[in-house]
Parts: C-alpha cells; sequence; structure tokens
C-alpha cells in the first residue's frame, strides 16, 4: 500500500507522456513514440508484479536492477529490446520466486513502455545536504528565508516544500527570474546558474527545511501538448525545432542533453540573453504555470532520444542473423515451429509485435534450447528494424522513405 503510493509519487515527479508527434511519427513502422499513459504504466509495474523485483531509486524489490539508475533513458522501442534482451534472465527469478509472469495486451504494453521511457528522464532524488551548500553558496539565503532563517528582502521559500517535484520551482523561478535578476544586480550579487542536479538538491533542501508534510504532485508532462505551447508561448519565433522555426536562438533539438532538469537549468541560466532577445521584439516574457513547464520541457526533453526509422532491408538482415527463422515462416517460406509471423493475427503494429514476443518469450525460449539457438539479444536499433521487416512482410507498412512524407523521386535517402 505505501509502495504504491510511493511509485505513484515517483511518477508524477515530472513528465514524459507519450502521445505521437505528428510530424515524425504519422506511420505506425516509424513508431517514433507509442501512444500510451505513463500513469497507467506506473500503476502497471506495480500491478504486474515489477516491483517486487525491481526498485527505482532504492524504493521496490532487489532480484533485479534498480531502474532507476539511467539505464532507460533511450528511445522507446530500444527500451522494449532492453525488457526482451532481459526475458530469460527474468524469467529464471520469476520461477525461482513463484512469481506469475506478467503477460500484457498491447495498450497496456505501451503504457509500462511510456513510463518505463519516463523514468529514465528523472534525476535521482537530490541530496538535501548539498542543497543547504548550494542555498547559501549561490546566495539564495541573502535575500529569501527558509525555516525561520535566512534573508527577508524577497519572500520565504518555505512553501516549496510541499512540492513533491523540482518543476514547481523552475516553473517559479523562470515566472520570478526577471525582477530577481534585477534585485541581484541591485545588491551586486552575482546572478547563479545551475548545473546538473542542482535544482533537485535544492528542492530535497526546501523540503527538509520547511519541514511541511504536505505533498503536492504535478502529473506527468505531455509532449504533445508541449508542442504546441511552444508555439502559443511564441519560443518558436526565436528557437527552432529540427530547422523549422526562428534563428535567434539555437535549434533546441540539437543543444539541449539530459535530463528534464537539465533542460530546465540551461533555460535558466539563458534566461538574461532571452529577455534581452525578448525585449527587442516586443516579446513578453511568457508566464508558464508548472503544468505549462512541465509540458514544455518533456517535449524538448524527446528530441534526444527519437527512434530512428526502422529499415527493413537492415530488420531482414536481424531476422537472419538472429535466426527467428529456425522456427518461424514469412508467407508459409520457413519452418513452423512458431506461428507464420506475416499471417498471424494480431502482429499490426509496432506494439503487437513487441507485445507478441513478450508475451510468447518463455515458450520460445524453451524452443530455443531445443534447437540449439542463442536468445536473441537485439542492439540498439536492432527491435525497430526488426519490427519495420516483418510489419513489411505482412504488407502493411510504409517503406521508411516515405517516414517524413512522400520523396520526391530519386531523392531518398
Ligand atoms: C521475478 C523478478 C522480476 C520481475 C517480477 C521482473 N523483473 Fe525485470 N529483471 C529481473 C532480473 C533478475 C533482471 C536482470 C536480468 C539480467 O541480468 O539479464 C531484470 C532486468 C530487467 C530490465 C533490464 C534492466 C537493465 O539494467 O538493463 C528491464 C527493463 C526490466 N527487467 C523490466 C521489468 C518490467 C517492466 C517488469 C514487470 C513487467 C519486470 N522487469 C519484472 C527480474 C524481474
Ligand atoms: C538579490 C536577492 C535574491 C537572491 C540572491 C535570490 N532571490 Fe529569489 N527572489 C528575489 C525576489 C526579489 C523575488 C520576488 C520577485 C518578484 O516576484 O517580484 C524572488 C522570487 C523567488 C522565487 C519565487 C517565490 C514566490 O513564491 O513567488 C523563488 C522560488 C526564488 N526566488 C528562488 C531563489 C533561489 C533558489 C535563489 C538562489 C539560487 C534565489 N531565489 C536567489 C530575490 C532574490
Ligand atoms: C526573443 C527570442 C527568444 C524567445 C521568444 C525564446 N528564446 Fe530561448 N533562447 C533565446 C536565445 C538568444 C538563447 C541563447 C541565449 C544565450 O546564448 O545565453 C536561448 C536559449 C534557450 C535555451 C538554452 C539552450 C541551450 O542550448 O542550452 C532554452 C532551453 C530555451 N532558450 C528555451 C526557450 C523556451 C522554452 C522558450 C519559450 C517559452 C524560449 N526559449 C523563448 C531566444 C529566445
Ligand atoms: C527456437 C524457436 C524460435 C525462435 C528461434 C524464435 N521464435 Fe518466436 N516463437 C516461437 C514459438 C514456439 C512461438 C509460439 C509461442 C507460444 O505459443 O507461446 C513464438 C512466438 C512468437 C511471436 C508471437 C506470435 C503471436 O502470434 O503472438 C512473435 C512475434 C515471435 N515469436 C517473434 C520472433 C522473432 C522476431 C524471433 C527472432 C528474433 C523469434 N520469434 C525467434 C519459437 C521461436
Amino acid at each position: 500500500m505505501s509502495r504504491r503510493l510511493l511509485i505513484v509519487g515517483l511518477v508524477v515527479l515530472a513528465g514524459l507522456g507519450t502521445t505521437v508527434r505528428t510530424a515524425v511519427a504519422s506511420h505506425e513502422s516509424v513508431s517514433v513514440l507509442l501512444p500510451g499513459d505513463p500513469l497507467q504504466g506506473s500503476r502497471l509495474f506495480t500491478g504486474k508484479g515489477c516491483l517486487r523485483c525491481h526498485a527505482v531509486h532504492g524504493v521496490g524489490g532487489t532480484a533485479g536492477p534498480d531502474l532507476g539508475r539511467r539505464v532507460l533513458n533511450r528511445p522507446l522501442l530500444e527500451i522494449a529490446g532492453v525488457m526482451w534482451n532481459h526475458a530469460p534472465a527474468m524469467e529464471h527469478v520469476f520461477q525461482e520466486k513463484r512469481v506469475p509472469r506478467p503477460t500484457f495486451e498491447p495498450g497496456e504494453m505501451a503504457s509500462l513502455l511510456s513510463f518505463l521511457y519516463y523514468l529514465g528522464s528523472l534525476d535521482p532524488p537530490g541530496d538535501g545536504a548539498v542543497g543547504a551548500r548550494l542555498f547559501s553558496q549561490k546566495g539564495c539565503e541573502i535575500c529569501h528565508s527558509l525555516g525561520g532563517k535566512g534573508g527577508n528582502l524577497a519572500p520565504r521559500l518555505d512553501t516549496y516544500g510541499q512540492y513533491t517535484s523540482p518543476l514547481f520551482l523552475t516553473a517559479a523561478l523562470w515566472n520570478r527570474g526577471k525582477p530577481m535578476a534585477d534585485a541581484m544586480r541591485n545588491r551586486n550579487i552575482p546572478r547563479p546558474t545551475f548545473q546538473g542536479t542542482e535544482i533537485a538538491d535544492l528542492l530535497a533542501y526546501t523540503r527538509s527545511a520547511s519541514g511541511g508534510t504536505e505533498r503536492i504532485y504535478v502529473e506527468p508532462g505531455k509532449p504533445k501538448n508541449g508542442e504546441a505551447l511552444f508555439g502559443k508561448k511564441r519560443c518558436v519565433e526565436c528557437h527552432s525545432i529540427g530547422g523549422h522555426g526562428g534563428a535567434v536562438g539555437p535549434d533546441l533539438t540539437t543543444t539541449l542533453k539530459g535530463s528534464l532538469m537539465r533542460i530546465a537549468g540551461s533555460m535558466w541560466n539563458h534566461g538574461p540573453k532571452m529577455w534581452a532577445k525578448m525585449a527587442e521584439r516586443a516579446i513578453e516574457v511568457p508566464a508558464l504555470t508548472t503544468e505549462e513547464m512541465s509540458d514544455l520541457i518533456s517535449y524538448l526533453y524527446f528530441f534526444q532520444f527519437i527512434d530512428r526509422p526502422g529499415d527493413p532491408r537492415r530488420g531482414l538482415v536481424v531476422y537472419k542473423e538472429k535466426r527467428c527463422g529456425t522456427c518461424h515462416a514469412i508467407r508459409g517460406v520457413g519452418e513452423k515451429v512458431g506461428p507464420d509471423l506475416a499471417t498471424g493475427e494480431k502482429l499490426d503494429t509496432s506494439l503487437e509485435v513487441i507485445t507478441g514476443m513478450w508475451n510468447h518469450a518463455a515458450t520460445m525460449e524453451e524452443a530455443m534450447l531445443g534447437s540449439n539457438v542463442a536468445w536473441p539479444v537485439l542492439k540498439g536499433g536492432e527491435m525497430a528494424d526488426l519490427i519495420a521487416y516483418l510489419l513489411q512482410a505482412r504488407g502493411g507498412a510504409p517503406r521508411p522513405a516515405a517516414a517524413s512524407g512522400p520523396q520526391p523521386k530519386g531523392k531518398g535517402r
């Protein structure tokens, strides 16, 4: 029960979301992002027993690795690949511990993958002791007080202790950033910048120093909303996304790296130059609610980890190398130990293929042991390629060159 609350708390820390980015992902074979709900994914993570063996940042079981370590900061289909690769080792622990092996509907698999992807976007919880040092080093305490200690030139920061996510702090820092910068200039205090996990550390300190017990969560951000906000808040007038948009500031698909908090930190760090450019163009500094901040940076985070479109030709190579054909046929050509992958039911989308592979992994492993086939480990984009090949073999899938819309003849990639 308390575990469940904890994990739900974790989930709502910040944001992901997996609604499809239309421009890139209009085709299923590309499957840049699968439609899923990270919040539902977190419930499945608990409900299907993953938490019995896996911890997230130290909370949960220990039979499997802690999934809060940043192993999951990669594209969705690669995460599906990681899960697949570990299936046999997990299977053995399932049997040992007599935990029933969970199976999924495709929609559930989408949510679960969204949740795992979302875990990859978070930093570990901040360190309060480090935060306390930063609060003094960065000069915050000259103007602000916390737990009754510090200056009184600016609002007390105790209320921030009730927030579980550093996003509240980053949104406030952004919104109050300009008057704060003025106050600093007036007092000759250098404007601090934030690196790495410093914002999360500051939040951890705020929480311990304020002693509050109330907890206010924020829902995972939705990149789709972030995309709309990027236009509505006029970011697009200065920044490009993949070459589309303004050129006053950097193209944010090429410069931003790291977790949600790192992205929020770089927004703060570049604030003064941005405000100057906004003033030149008579653009008001856009106010952002916590949800909007969450949606916006989830959107920006997402570009680091776009699945490159799968390539059916490379997929065929993977299919052969991994010896799937030892047991499977494609349109009657091949062996019949397992179902025909071109004509079998419910294998029409990447999600269905991933789900089918996971749900049948135990039987497949047995068959593989029987026929001396090594467990096929899928690295990098191999899962995406394999899926592209299987979908094409079914005749339903577009070729990858069509991923970004119809291409002029002779100008393919
Ligand atoms: C009975 C224990 C057990 C359960 C339940 C379990 N796992 Fe695992 N999991 C493991 C073990 C053990 C490993 C490490 C396998 C290895 O070393 O190859 C692992 C590995 C993984 C990995 C790869 C992690 C890495 O560091 O590369 C992922 C992702 C994963 N599990 C996800 C899940 C999900 C999602 C669920 C719930 C559907 C789940 N696991 C349920 C035991 C379990
Ligand atoms: C030179 C004084 C000064 C320093 C140093 C300073 N601030 Fe501020 N801060 C202000 C002022 C003034 C405001 C109120 C601005 C306004 O709304 O007009 C403010 C507002 C805020 C707010 C929003 C508070 C609210 O409830 O509206 C937060 C959060 C905040 N500061 C955090 C910090 C942190 C964290 C640091 C250290 C990294 C810091 N400040 C350093 C002067 C300062
Ligand atoms: C008037 C032009 C302008 C607008 C509008 C604008 N920016 Fe910027 N932005 C810039 C400039 C210029 C820089 C680079 C500043 C520097 O070099 O310090 C920048 C830098 C950034 C960075 C840091 C990039 C990096 O490489 O680390 C982020 C993140 C960012 N902006 C996000 C946003 C978001 C989100 C919005 C909308 C809410 C926005 N910007 C609106 C001009 C703008
Ligand atoms: C040693 C034999 C063997 C190998 C090698 C093998 N499979 Fe299977 N596969 C099976 C069997 C048997 C089943 C049916 C399992 C069941 O009924 O639970 C199956 C089921 C599946 C399913 C689910 C089909 C459905 O109808 O839901 C998919 C998808 C699949 N395999 C893909 C692959 C891929 C991709 C490879 C290569 C990476 C592969 N298999 C390698 C034996 C194998």
